[in-house]
């Protein structure tokens, strides 16, 4: 019997949120893999807020996804035919084999989970034990450069990476000050993440909570989101600060960038504000995995995921992080592990 694929395929470009009309889904025979070639099933597609700028027109730090192919998707997939040993049949596998069930990669596009601990399910794999763990420690310990005892404010706080840069502060002595939108995320971040102090900037005064608990100013901003608030924290730095920029979530679903009122005070404190981008940090995978392993496995470091079932739930999903309704990361569960 042949294999049949079912892929979506990029139609039109959004303008603010994403729906089902912007794709094309076709059904497809499922082409053989080639020489130095594999096919695998997908598992996982990782739903990341950053997945959603790939749809402009605009290229960023990876091209726009051109019109008329297949939606470009971070997985997690399993082997199921093999031209080459280094990759056999039922192998894990992560990579980029996009929205769709089945996927002919080169070996080389493809990394084997060869590290995969028996007692850690395989989706962890797709986030917090993969790119997101990735961003949340190297873009605050090789770009915020931390001290203990430091003040570290987190935006998007409750979030995929926001919760794990929470975490992670608090593991290197900071002093964790999370923004995140509505009171049940606070209250999480205080009860489960362990931060100092946790504000609401849908209905908090933003500035004047930054004031009340971050007494001593700001150290390190670990900025996920963009706009008014980072202003307001801007306002707020210590001399030398380090001002991390991960992301801007906000302008992702079609939102403007307004923020830049409070640049002036980098000046005044001679501060720092880099962005960074993960990929750069593939070269510390292996070793920033053993870092995280063990404090996923003594349950430690909290990584929460909500999996919503097919592909068809794709743009929902993506939508979720912009509403804020997700806790913590968002996947897609193609096809079952087995
Ligand atoms: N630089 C890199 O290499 C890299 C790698 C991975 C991720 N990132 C960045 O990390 C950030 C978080 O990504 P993620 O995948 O972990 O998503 P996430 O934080 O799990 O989900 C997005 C969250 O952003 C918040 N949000 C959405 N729209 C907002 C708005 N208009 N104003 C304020 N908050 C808003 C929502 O939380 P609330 O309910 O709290 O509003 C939502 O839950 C993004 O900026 C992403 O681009 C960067």
């Amino acid at each position: 019997m042949t294999l049949k694929n079912t892929a979506w395929y990029l139609r039109s470009r959004p303008t603010g949120e994403v729906d089902a009309s912007h794709f094309d889904v076709r059904t497809e025979e499922v082409p053989d893999p080639g020489p130095g070639q594999v096919l695998v099933r997908n598992i996982y597609l990782m739903i990341p807020a950053s997945m959603r700028i790939w749809m402009n027109e605009r290229d960023t730090y990876l091209p726009a996804v051109p019109l008329g192919t297949v939606m470009r998707g971070i997985t997690t997939s399993i082997v199921e035919k093999s031209n080459d040993e280094r990759l056999p049949v039922g192998t894990y596998v992560n990579g980029m084999c996009g929205w769709q069930e089945y996927a002919v990669a080169a070996v080389e596009e493809l990394m084997p989970l060869t590290h995969k601990h028996p007692d850690i399910p395989l989706s962890n794999y797709r986030h917090v034990l993969d790119f997101q763990g990735l961003t949340a420690y190297c873009g605050l310990t090789d770009v915020g450069k931390p001290q203990a005892g430091e003040t570290l404010v987190v935006t998007a706080a409750a979030g995929s990476v926001g919760s794990l840069v929470c975490q992670i502060g608090k593991k290197l002595g900071l002093r964790v000050i999370g923004i995140a939108g509505g009171p049940e995320k606070c209250q999480w971040l205080r009860d489960v993440c362990k931060v100092d102090g946790a504000i609401d900037y849908k209905s908090d005064d933003v500035g004047a909570k930054l004031d009340e608990l971050c007494p001593n100013g700001i150290d390190i901003v670990f900025e996920n989101v963009g706009g008014p608030v980072l202003d307001l924290m801007l306002d707020r730095i210590n001399l030398r600060a380090r001002i991390v920029l991960c992301g801007f979530v906000s302008t992702y679903f079609g939102g403007e960038q307004t923020a830049g009122r409070g640049l002036m005070n980098l000046v005044n404190q001679r501060g720092t504000m880099q962005g960074f981008i993960v990929l750069d940090y593939l070269p510390h995978y292996a070793e920033v995995m053993g870092i995280l392993t063990p404090w996923v496995l003594d349950g430690s470091l909290v990584h929460p995921e909500e999996i919503l079932d097919g592909l068809e739930n794709a743009p929902v999903a993506m939508n979720r992080l912009s509403r804020g309704e997700n806790h913590g990361m968002q996947l897609i569960r193609i096809s079952p592990e087995a």
